[in-house]
């Protein structure tokens, strides 16, 4: 079914206050989202918080449920935590390295993932490799294919990188991993909610997201996926009452499932919400919305090609919806600051987010916009206009 745009539009209060072109940032929730989280607040304020938690347990429960559909995995495969680092930390940090083991990255990697393969290289004594990029950014599956040996224990890769439109291929990363066996971890932060994702296409073992970005959910709350067959050899970094049962003076059993990698206490209403954004979308069809997305990220970036003195980040054909640019003679903080006061919601994208791109590519501070299915042309022509004014003054 195609997209229902007149109903998208009235089901976003948002877009009555501000343009918002910072869905990679947060983006704008739907009523229905922010609704599910109110009326659990009320709730709580009514008849207590453990007490609204029992009578909405099966709400609750349905999230796990929702993330299955949104990534074709089993329910018990997912765990519900605070944010996508937490989620791909509890995996990453629980694979049982050697000395002598090899990590595999991309160049486009975000930097919480680099600055923990740093700190486990220096503690385990293991390296950090990058699998190297086209000019275009995009890995090269033939050089990857070629790093490959037997001390490989990870390739871990960021999908949609913070700092571009940069789509890295990952179910073709996944055949390579697959075939010589190789733990696959893939940080989906940014793609999550703007393109569907199979973890069965991708044959990825873990994959982190977080609600607040495409899945236009709240802030406070993601999810990690953890495949059954390698939740065994995960021991998670840090254990509690909840993914683990304590059972004698010397001993502790894990849960078998994924949500070992939970912790006990946690917001319920914004767990709600992270299930009312992924079951919108779900609705809409993730076809529906990465079709439009890349319609209005083509719109954009072609505009914003006409305007002398602006320059594109990342040339790559394959593209989604962030699009990030730098303006000649204009530093992009104050560039922001002008779009900002003129009503138009854009950040900024610092080389240290994504250190190895930003050096080898010789980036600057980005302008960066995010447009989502709920934007139009419009929108994205007053931005324009506003692009275009500060390059010409
Ligand atoms: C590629 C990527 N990974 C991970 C994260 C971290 O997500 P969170 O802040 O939910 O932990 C971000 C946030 O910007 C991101 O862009």
């Amino acid at each position: 079914m195609p997209m229902n745009i007149e109903k998208v539009f009235a089901d976003t209060p948002g877009k009555k206050s501000c343009i918002h072109l910072n869905n990679c940032g947060s983006s704008l929730m739907p009523q229905s989202v922010l609704q599910s989280q109110i009326d659990h607040l009320e709730l709580e304020a009514a008849i207590g918080g453990y007490e609204a938690a029992n009578k909405r347990h099966d709400a609750i429960e349905a999230v796990y449920d929702s993330v299955a559909r949104l990534i074709n995995c089993h329910r018990d495969e997912v765990a519900v935590v605070e944010n996508a680092t937490v989620g791909w930390a509890m995996a990453f940090y629980a694979i049982p390295f050697q000395a002598g083991d090899r990590i595999l990255t991309v160049e486009a990697e975000y930097a919480s993932n680099y600055v923990a393969y740093l700190q486990i290289a220096k503690e385990k004594n293991v390296s950090v490799e990058v699998i190297p990029s086209d000019e275009n950014g995009v890995v090269s599956l033939e050089t990857l294919e070629d790093m490959i040996d037997e001390r490989v224990r990870v390739i871990s890769v960021t999908h949609v990188p913070t700092n571009s439109g940069l789509v890295n291929p990952v179910e073709e990363i996944g055949k390579i991993a697959r075939k010589h066996n190789i733990l696959y971890v893939v940080d989906a932060c940014q793609s999550a909610g703007q393109m569907p994702l199979d973890v069965e296409k991708i044959q990825c073992d873990v994959l982190s997201a977080t609600a607040r970005k495409f899945l236009r959910g709240p802030r406070g709350v993601g999810f990690v996926y953890v495949r059954s067959s390698v939740i065994e050899q995960l021991h998670p970094p840090m254990i509690d009452l909840l993914s683990a049962t304590w059972v004698s003076e010397n001993e502790y059993v894990l849960r078998s499932d994924a949500r070992r990698f939970e912790n006990w206490e946690n917001n319920y209403a914004a767990k709600l919400g992270m299930g009312a954004c992924i079951d919108y979308a779900l609705e809409i069809g993730l076809d529906n919305i990465q079709a439009r997305i890349n319609e209005l990220a083509d719109y954009l970036r072609n505009s914003l090609r006409k305007i002398k003195g602006v320059k594109l980040h990342t040339l790559n054909p394959n593209q989604c919806g962030i699009v990030t640019f730098s303006i000649a003679g204009v530093e992009s903080a104050d560039a922001v600051q002008t779009i900002l006061q003129q009503g138009v919601n854009v950040s900024t994208s610092s080389p240290a987010s994504t250190l190895l791109d930003a050096t080898k590519n010789n980036l600057p501070v980005l302008v960066r916009s995010s447009v989502h299915y709920y934007n139009d042309h419009q929108e994205i022509d007053k931005f324009i206009n506003i692009v275009r004014n500060i390059a010409n003054s």
